[in-house]
């Protein structure tokens, strides 16, 4: 059986339904029940990251797990839960951690995540690291905007990142989960070429056939709104990032083909699987438009 944590989420969804595919037996662990039902073979499961004691007897004997921090991640103890992993004996464990790991060694939005690593790597069993950039997913914070205002509103608007598609990403998980070849290995994830947020307004504006305002904010604009749903560390972080990426930020990584044998997907990729997402619903339309 495989685990997948955060198993709702932009990344563990699509590897959920990937496993499935491939006629595998899952637990999918979340706080919350999933809202689209589960395919055959997949079981929700309830677990918090934050209480182990939920998790333990649904890792037992697990022949892999993925594994994700959400959030800042500040409430679960890496010591704890590297125990936990070798105390359930799991066969081999896929993290999802970050290439701001590796890029930004001082920061302290990413310490906890680095000391994750840490316990992991510290495993007797075969580990994976996936260090991924920022995520196609994140223009979903864009979606509410979009359907009441046809407005896309970010920073550093022309600050171009090779965002990755999360689905790419479960595609790596899937291979590294079930898959030899992948142990002791530490992939960066990217997708094929580097886009600006100005730049993805263009491409979400194209796919629904509509123009958009893009309104460049400030950092401070940005930072208040980060604060709303993350910890300051980590919005700090990412802003960090979001102005001044450094050049192995700004880098493609040969990863994702490497291990899938094809390209990582475009950033209009992810749009056109979710562009439906950016529609206002029916019957609600903008009277200035
Ligand atoms: N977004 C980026 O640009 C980016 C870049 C690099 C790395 N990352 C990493 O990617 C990860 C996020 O991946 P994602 O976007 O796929 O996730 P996501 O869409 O934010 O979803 C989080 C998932 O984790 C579950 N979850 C949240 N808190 C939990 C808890 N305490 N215990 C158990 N499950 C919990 C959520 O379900 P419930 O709420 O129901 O529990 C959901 O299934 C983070 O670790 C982040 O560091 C993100």
């Amino acid at each position: 059986m495989l685990v997948v944590l955060g198993a709702t989420g932009n990344v563990g969804r699509e590897l959920v339904a990937r496993l499935a595919e491939a006629g595998e037996e899952v637990a999918a662990v979340a706080r919350k029940a999933p809202e689209a039902p589960l395919p055959r073979r997949v079981r929700h499961v309830q677990g918090d990251l934050s209480s182990p004691a939920s998790l333990a007897p649904h890792l037992k004997n697990a022949s892999g797990v993925f594994l994700l921090i959400p959030g800042g991640g500040a409430d679960i103890s890496p010591q704890v839960l590297r125990e936990l992993l070798e105390t359930a004996r799991v066969s081999r464990v896929v993290l999802l951690s970050s290439l701001a790991v590796d890029t930004r060694p001082l920061a302290t939005s990413h310490a906890h995540l680095r000391a994750v690593e840490e316990g992991v790597r510290s495993l007797a069993v075969p580990w994976t690291l996936l260090r991924p950039g920022g995520f196609a997913s994140n223009a979903l914070a864009w979606v509410p905007s979009v359907r009441a205002e046809r407005a896309i509103a970010a920073p550093f608007a022309d600050v171009a990142l090779p965002v990755v598609d999360p689905a790419d990403i479960a595609a790596v998980a899937d291979r590294a989960l079930r898959e030899e070849g992948h142990a002791g290995k530490v992939y960066t994830l990217t997708g094929p070429v580097a886009i600006s947020p100005r730049q993805q307004a263009t491409v979400i504006s194209k796919a629904l056939g509509t123009p958009l305002r893009f309104v460049e904010w400030s950092r401070e604009e940005a930072r208040s709104m980060m604060l709303r749903f993350m910890p300051e560390p980590v919005a700090d972080g990412t802003l960090d990032i979001l102005e001044a990426p450094t050049e192995a930020e700004r880098r493609v990584s040969p990863d994702v083909e490497q291990v899938l044998g094809r390209p990582a997907s475009l950033f209009s990729a992810w749009v056109e699987r979710h562009v439906a997402a950016f529609r206002p619903p029916m019957g609600v339309s903008n009277p200035e438009i």
